[in-house]
């Protein structure tokens, strides 16, 4: 942080309270902080307070006669990031489409270094289709960050997701943006079970918790990358992610790993994807005939996805294949195998009695150059950090 320039803008929901403190935090740091606001943010907190903590004046006005030279393009020439917080409906959907109807839109549209935004509004609005479309627009053509807001009881009397994330989650995710080791890299990360459905009240799945995945994720997305992660069913809450993929059998997440692979410098593959599913699922519930003692359940070869990857067609950049194997025995010579018939860059193994489940794991790591690591008892944030640093000390390359 120590003398980057933040260019911290400010629209108007209540939530522009909590921009005082994140403003001090960036000053704390370092960093040179200056304030951009929209008029609307002007209701909730005073220029006066953010202009006090910045040691600048904070901008609001395009037109100010007694000031020379173009403030919108000055501003977004200096940043190194620009940190948008609160990010009101309103201001993401003026900025979707391109808008400069007020400085802190033409700022936006001047600026082309990264964009940090911590959006805060009302669960429906949150929720409204047009409010996802924009943010999509912005995070896939823009290629903006966002700290998701978190759920709970909002201004306006709701309870859910909607309230902007807290000052210290948005700074550690503007820190990670300018300083981790991962920036300018691209993770996939499959997590999770997946679920097979039978009928509509009965399904085929396992007990993966979800945790290695979301730890990888986690760690990633703290060391700079920009992480897609792509999830099963599981009773854990995300990490902040770029983006979040939320899906239920493998055929699913099959999909979302296709449509996101092509820019990505390594796909993580966690998930425990089920190897079968159902033949076709019941659309009713499926009952039991009288007498019946026996039922039999046809299930048929999910896509192997991890494999899959590997005959995608030559581009300019393979992303690093990484495969996770979970075995009751012989971990070796499986992982070996695995590595070998998927044809993956690295696989970690590790066995059911430590893998599932729980905070702590032991793996051995195996690579296409013949390499052995295992890894001893460690926690699964450490071992997601080894991985991650497997991944720098090959320089993410495929071959
Ligand atoms: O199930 P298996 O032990 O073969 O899984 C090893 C690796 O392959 C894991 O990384 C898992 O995510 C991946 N896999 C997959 N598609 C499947 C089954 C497994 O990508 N259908």
């Amino acid at each position: 942080m120590k003398d980057k320039s933040i260019l911290l803008g400010v629209t108007g929901g209540i939530a522009a309270y909590k921009s005082a403190v994140l403003c001090r935090q960036f000053i704390r740091a370092g960093a040179r902080v200056q304030v951009v606001m929209s008029e609307a943010a002007c209701e909730f907190i005073s220029p006066l307070t953010l202009e006090t903590l910045s040691g600048q004046p904070a901008l609001v006005q395009m037109f100010n006669r007694n000031r020379s030279g173009v403030p919108h393009i000055e501003v977004a020439d200096a940043a190194d990031l620009f940190v948008i917080a609160p990010a009101t409906a309103d201001f993401l959907a003026r900025t979707a489409v391109g808008r400069a109807s007020d400085l802190i839109s033409a700022v936006t549209l001047a600026y082309r270094g990264p964009v940090l935004a911590a959006p805060a509004m009302n669960t429906n609005m949150w929720e409204h289709p047009a409010t996802r479309r924009n943010l999509e627009t912005l995070r896939t053509t823009c290629d903006w960050r966002f700290v998701a807001p978190g759920s709970g009881d909002l201004a306006c009397g709701w309870t859910g997701p909607g309230r902007m994330a807290e000052p210290i989650e948005i700074f550690e995710a503007a820190e990670a943006m300018l300083e981790g080791d991962l920036c300018g890299r691209t993770v996939l990360v499959t997590a999770g079970p997946t679920v097979e459905d039978i009928d509509p009240v009965r399904f085929i799945s396992n007990r993966s918790s979800g945790r290695m995945g979301y730890a990888i994720a986690n760690m990633a997305a703290q060391r700079g990358a920009t992480v897609v992660l792509v999830t099963g069913p599981t009773a854990l809450s995300p990490p902040q992610v770029s983006e979040l993929v939320q899906v239920r059998s493998a055929l699913e997440m099959r999909a979302a790993v296709m449509d996101r692979v092509k820019d990505c410098d390594a796909v993580i593959m966690v998930a425990a994807v089920a190897d079968y599913r159902p033949e076709k699922m019941s659309e009713h519930k499926l009952k039991k005939g009288p007498g019946e003692k026996e039922r039999a359940i046809k299930l048929v070869r999910n896509p192997d996805i991890l494999e899959e990857l590997s005959k995608l067609p030559n581009t300019k950049q393979q992303p690093v294949r990484v495969g996770f194997a979970l075995e009751t025995e012989h971990l070796a010579t499986a992982a070996r195998e695995k590595l070998k018939m998927k044809k993956a860059h690295i696989i970690v193994a590790n066995l059911a009695t430590s893998g599932f489940g729980g905070t702590d794991t032991e793996a051995l790591i195996i690579d296409d150059a013949g390499r052995e690591e295992p890894t001893g008892s460690l926690s699964k944030t450490s071992l997601a950090n080894r991985l991650l640093d497997l991944l720098i000390a090959r320089d993410w390359q495929a071959d």
